[in-house]
Formats: C-alpha cells, structure tokens, sequence
C-alpha cells in the first residue's frame, strides 16, 4: 500500500537537451524548495560540475506530488553523464524503476540520448519520453515525436510535450512518472538489501551512503553488513532528501535515502555495494557490483617542491571522498617528490587535477598519463608498469601487453568513413558495423586503451561534429611492441616526459614532441637543445634560441611603472615555471606533448 504512492526514477539525456533544468522546474513545481530557496540548478552544486556543464555525482532529491487521487513520493535520482563515470551511471539506475529520457525539440535524437537510453533499458527500466524545449520557434515536436517512434521504438504521441524553462506542462511529467513508470517492489519482512549508488565523506556524519532499499528495513541501532568490503557497522542515522538531509525512523523497502554509521572511509561503503542486516544477513548481494579500478594513471608533483605535504593531505582528503581515486608516493628525477594517481579516466583526472589547484591552492606539474603495462622479462618474472621511467630496458624484455577496450561508436551514417579512419590511425582492429535505421551505425573496434586516453573523444566529436557517441569497456590485454620515448633538455634526460609509445610510430612522435616543446619552452639565457630519444639513439633534435636582449632594456631604465609592470609579468609567467635540471620548463609543456600526434 505504502509503495503504490512511491515513484523513483531518473532523467536522462544528451547534454544540454535540458536534464538539469527539466529537475529544477520539478523541484520548484512539487514546493520541494520555494523559488527563493532554488538555487539555479540544485542538483549540481559541486561548483566544478557547474561550471563544466556535467554532472559528476549521482544525487538524489524527493518530491512529493499531491493530486486528486493522492499523495505521491517522487524519487528523483540524478545521473553522472560522462564514459568515465559509466559504472555509477549504472548503478543509479539500478535504484529506479523507470527514466524520463529528454529530448530537446530543435535537435531531435542524439547519440548520448540513444546510448543512455540503451543503459536505461538494460537495466529493466520503464521509459517516458518527454520533449522539451517547445517554447524554441525551431521547436520541431511532430518530427521529433516520430524520430522517437522509429528509432527507439517508444510510443511517443502521448509524450508530454514541455517547456523546462518557461515551466509549460510541466504537471504532465510529473502525471507520466506516477502513471506509466511502475511501483517499486520488496517486501519489509524479507532480509535487508539496500544498494549504494552514491556515497560521500561528512566530516560529522562520516561516510554517508546514498541508499535505494530493494528489500527489509533499516533503522538507526541496526547493525549492518556492507557485503562486498565485508565490514559491519552500526546505523546511527536514516534519513531522505528533501533536498537537504532530513533523518527518519526508518526506511522501509523500495524506499531511497541515506544511512550514516560513523564509517571512516568511502572504500568501506562503495557504490554498488550491497547493505544487508548483520544479524540476519541476506544469501547473496545484489547484482553487478565492481570495484571502481582506475585505468589512468599520472604523475602529480607541487611546483614548489616545500608543498609536498599539502599535496599529500589534498589527496588524502579527495580520497575520501572518491573511492575510486588512488596515490602513492613516487621520486622523479626531475620534478622530485610527488605522487603517481590512478584515475577512472581523462575527466576523472582532469577534475581531480584541478580541485587539487583550486579548493587546497596547490599548483601541480602533471606528467603524461599511462595505462597499466604489462612486461614480461627475459628472466621469467612478470612486472606491472604505470610510469614509463620504470619500464625496463630492452634487452631484459620479453614481449610487452597492453591494456584494449571494446569500444561501440554510435555515428551518422554520413560520418561512417570518417570515425573509420580516425580508428584506424590508433591502431584500433575493426569487428563490425550494424544500422540503427538507415541513418546511424554503431561501429564496433577493439582499441588500445592508450590510444583513448589522451583526446580520442575530443577527435571523434570534432570528426562527427559532435554527433558521434562513446562508450567503451575493458576487454583484457593484447600483445604489442612499444618502446620508450625519452626526452633530453640540454642533455638532461627529463624522466618526467618520457612516454611509452608504439615503436613504428616513435620516430614521428620524437620528432613531432620536440618542435612542440620549442614553442612552449621560452628563451633563456644560453641555448637549449631538446632531443628525442630512444635507448641511447637520438631520433630527433631542435634548439631553443639563446635570448638576445634583457627584457628590461626596452625600457631604458625611464619609465618605473611599466617596468614594474614587465617585472610583475614575469614573475606572473614564472609561477608556472619549473626549473628542471638547468632549464626552466613551464606547466604546460608536460601536457602539451600529449596533445601531439
Ligand atoms: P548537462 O547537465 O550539461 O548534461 O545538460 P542538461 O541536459 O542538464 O542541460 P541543461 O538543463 O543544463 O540545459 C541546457 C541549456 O538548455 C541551458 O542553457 C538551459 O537554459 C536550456 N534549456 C533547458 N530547457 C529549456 C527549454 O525548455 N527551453 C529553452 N529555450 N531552453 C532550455
């Protein structure tokens, strides 16, 4: 009787079809928050996800929508959009039993709404469609209706058609959720299962576990078993989103909340673990769970060598956090001592990188990012590497494996032949192509994950202008030849730049990265050679001029303000300098040799 009146559900979307906006005029609509408490989209308030326009975090809000036959609870489950967040896009939609998949009225089906919309399915899930951005006058909603009807196969014609920004119809989503998408199931007698799909660190509450309860109850005082970390706590609070934490007695099955239990650390109550009662335990956890393995992993130094020890409590408290983020200590010859980081993926990187920099105020030096190599030695031994500088040299290795990943490619036909060859220049092998409709193919390849890691989503949306989709997963290792790439600045090997490349594409590499590093390293005092190399053997060589004049003779000495001002300017540049050996290297050239085909 209780669950007839509860609802969960997601909103999924391509980005910007309006997923975001579509939850506020939800939240705003129900009085879950009044207008003046609404923050412009609540859902994403970490302040890094705003300004990047993506949603990191799944997160959760409950609705509650009266109408004439009752009072529903709505339980609005947010969802991560991006590849490297896949698994706990999964997760959260495993907490539903339905989704509202958006699809913006000027632009019709995209990529990212047929790929989300196959994860929504897969996962059982009931789906509403919903068009929105009618209030556009290149509104195209008949079209988009039967896009919706072809290709997806979705009855489309009763879709509630909506504005989220001007709010127009907006009741019809909330009418569509309580009566299309199914009540949850489970009874409150049976023993405790309650997934995680999302989980925080409160420096009050400890680790704060984003629960959806499948079957049984849970209440403060219970003792509870965390299935895949095996650990067991005591509940000290329940509770549900309103949006704020607000706690409760208890939650009952098909309930979504939040449980708190003095835990200490993410990693005891990751996403995707199952909760059960630790007295009465259930015979087998919910299904799917896996660790979260970081696949990326990058060097990350302080610029002033002093901040080692920020660094390392910046990432002790981003961990957390983040059970998927991990560190250890490592010494480059170069930049000294820093730390190697395993990341999810680029994004998960990327954002890692700069809360280090924003929220502790630390300046980095990134190194290049790796995948984990496997090297098999002469002597027999088997050897994991994750920073180039480590791998062995040649005459003690056997044979290396690298790390591939199926990846499917949704792409307009149109674009076939040009994600074809993208592919093919990173060594990707081809398995097959299937049509969806006559106007959109998904392209299957096995790819080296390191050909994936650097920009090859960034390249595939500029090949397909921005049509094509992603997604991939890992699919074991494959036997290659690669070499190391190393780099010289005035005769000083620089650990920190050197690379694991394939070996018949080193030669272009080396001589590639060394014109860019020319650009990037500015003049100094005496004349810098960059050289590329492989072993001893140099494969490529360009100069970095001497500098002919002081920067300050332009200014005679006459004028003092402008000369503060150059001085400034320089010290400015200077921040993101780092002497390395005799040479000052700036930021950028650490990053900027990814970037090089
Ligand atoms: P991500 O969170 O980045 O995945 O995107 P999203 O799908 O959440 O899109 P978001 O809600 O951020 O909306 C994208 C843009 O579309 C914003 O500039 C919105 O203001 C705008 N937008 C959303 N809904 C409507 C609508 O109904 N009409 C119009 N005209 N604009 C809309």
């Amino acid at each position: 009787e209780r669950q007839k009146h509860i609802r969960n559900f997601s909103i999924v979307a391509h980005i910007d079809h309006g997923k975001s906006t579509l939850a506020d005029r939800l939240i705003e609509y129900t009085g879950t928050l009044t207008t003046r408490e609404m923050e412009t989209q609540v859902l994403d308030n970490m302040e890094l996800e705003q300004e990047r326009g993506i949603t990191i975090k799944a997160q959760a809000v409950r609705l509650i929508y009266k109408r004439e036959d009752g009072e529903y609870i709505l339980n609005l489950i947010d969802t991560p959009g991006h590849v490297d967040f896949n698994y706990e896009v999964s997760r959260s939609l495993q907490a539903c039993e339905g989704a509202i998949l958006v699809v913006d009225a000027t632009q019709g089906i995209q990529a990212q709404t047929l790929a989300n919309c196959y994860l929504a399915m897969g996962n059982d899930l009931e789906i509403v469609p919903v068009i929105n951005k009618i209030d556009l006058p290149s509104a195209r909603v008949d079209e988009v209706v039967k896009e919706i009807e072809d290709v997806i196969g979705l009855e489309a014609h009763t879709a509630p058609k909506v504005s989220a920004k001007t709010g127009i119809n907006i009741v019809d989503v909330l009418d569509a959720v309580v009566d299309r998408i199914p009540q949850p199931k489970g009874e409150d007698d049976a023993p405790l299962k309650a997934l995680i799909f999302d989980s925080y660190y409160d420096s009050y509450k400890g680790v704060v576990a984003y629960v959806r309860v499948k079957e049984g109850v849970i209440h403060p005082g219970k003792k509870i078993k965390f299935m895949a970390s095996n650990k067991i706590y005591e509940v000290t609070e329940v509770g549900v989103f309103t949006p704020g934490m607000m706690p409760v007695e208890m939650l009952y099955s098909g309930d979504v909340g939040y449980v708190t239990g003095s835990i200490k650390n993410v990693r005891d109550a990751r996403v995707g673990d199952t909760i059960t009662d630790a007295a009465n335990p259930a015979k087998e956890a919910l299904p799917g769970y896996k660790k979260a393995i970081p696949m990326v992993f990058s060097g990350i130094y302080p610029i002033d060598g002093a901040k080692y020890e920020e660094l390392k409590e910046a990432l002790e408290k981003l961990q957390l956090n983040d059970a998927a983020l991990s560190f250890e200590y490592e010494n480059s010859v170069a930049l000294g001592f820093g730390f190697r980081c395993g990341f999810l993926g680029l994004l998960h990187m990327e954002i890692i990188q700069e809360r280090i920099e924003r929220e502790f105020n630390i300046d980095i030096i990134t190194t290049a990012p790796s995948v984990i190599y496997k090297v098999f030695r002469t002597d027999g031994d088997v050897i994991e590497i994750t920073n180039p500088t480590n791998l062995p040299s040649p005459n003690e290795i056997e044979h290396m494996e690298e790390p591939v990943v199926k990846a499917s490619i949704i792409t307009p036909t149109e674009y076939v032949g040009a994600v074809m060859d993208l592919c093919q220049t990173r060594r990707g092998v081809y398995i097959n192509m299937e049509y969806i409709e006559q106007t959109r193919a998904v392209l299957n390849y096995i790819l080296p994950l390191n050909e994936i890691i650097y920009d090859f989503f960034d390249t595939l949306k500029s090949r397909t202008r921005g049509y094509a989709s992603l997604d991939y997963e890992m699919s074991g290792y494959q036997k290659t030849t690669l070499v190391k790439l190393d780099i010289l600045l005035n005769s000083e090997l620089v650990d920190a730049l050197s690379m694991i490349v394939p070996e018949d594409r080193a030669y272009t590499k080396g001589r590639n990265i060394t014109e860019k590093l020319k650009e990037v390293i500015p003049r100094q005092m005496f004349e810098i050679p960059i050289q590329a190399a492989i072993g001893s053997k140099i494969i490529a060589r360009e100069t970095v001029k001497a500098m002919r004049k002081d920067v300050l003779a332009k200014c005679y000495g006459g004028d003092i303000s402008r000369k503060k001002k150059l001085l400034e300017k320089q010290k400015e540049g200077k921040k993101r300098m780092r002497q390395v050996g005799s040479v000052e290297v700036p930021q950028d050239a650490f990053m900027a040799v990814l970037k090089v085909e």
